[in-house]
């Protein structure tokens, strides 16, 4: 594992964004595993700054997000499509059909599931996945469990969950939506590289425990430290 430590939250964008251009630099059809949460959107932004001035292009990369929201239409502000497109797809030079969420509002869930872990095969996996990490230790929406979850699959959000994320639904933790899709570790810890965001001293023991503490799927991060190629960019402020 490598561990940066960046002095505040716009070199830790900075730092997270040289990552990603670099990856895309060297292999222009990359796939690119992507994150929402509040941590990477100054990573995003960096990013869209570097595009516009012609340093990076994306028009040869394909994008698979790590989550999405059930029972939240695509078109709700607080989608993770809404969100993507917000800080990320709609300034940059993505083709549309090359970046992928899983469908929340998918009736049949189970199918989505094996559909988008199948999209991911096809692909050729992951090279480089972003990650945040929530504040009891999920990454994308793999919450803390007896077993990790292998697969795509639909998770029950926990109080935990849906209470840090109320900020984005009225301060409310009951209109946060109660069940989100998520990829599951398979396809996460099969990336090429995996590059974890945190920044903050509320991150700090999470991230301490995730890097440190014993591999168990109470805390899903943990599972990272068995990754061969994991960039940790952390900054205190
Ligand atoms: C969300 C997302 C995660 C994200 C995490 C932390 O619920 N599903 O992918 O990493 O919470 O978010 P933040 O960066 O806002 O702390």
């Amino acid at each position: 594992m490598k561990l940066v430590l960046a002095k505040d939250y716009r070199d830790m964008s900075r730092k997270a964004a040289n990552v990603i251009s670099a990856q895309v630099i060297l292999k222009e059809t990359s796939v690119l595993g992507l994150a929402t949460g509040s941590t990477p959107i100054g990573a995003y932004q960096q990013l869209i700054e570097w595009h516009k001035k012609g340093d990076v292009s994306f028009a040869s990369a394909s994008t698979v997000n790590l989550d999405e929201y059930c029972s939240l239409p695509s078109s709700h502000e607080q989608s993770y499509l809404s969100f993507m497109n917000a800080n990320f797809f709609d300034h940059i030079d993505i083709r549309r059909e090359n970046a992928h969420l899983p469908n929340g509002m998918a009736r049949h869930y189970e199918a989505e599931c094996e559909a988008y872990d199948a999209l991911i095969s096809r692909l050729g996996g992951i090279d480089l996945q972003l990650l945040g990490i929530g504040p009891n230790g999920h990454i994308g929406f793999n919450e803390p469990d007896e077993h990790f979850m292998m697969k795509t699959h639909r998770v029950r959000l926990s109080d935990a969950t849906r209470q840090a994320n109320a900020r984005f639904f009225g301060n409310d933790p009951n209109n946060v939506p109660e069940f989100a899709l998520t990829m599951g570790m398979l396809h996460i810890m099969q990336a090429k590289k995996i590059l974890l965001v945190a920044n903050g001293q509320q991150k700090l023991a999470v991230l301490d425990r995730a890097l440190n503490g014993p591999v168990t799927p109470r805390l899903p991060a943990s599972l990272l430290q068995l990754h061969p190629d994991l960039t940790v960019v952390f900054s205190e402020k």
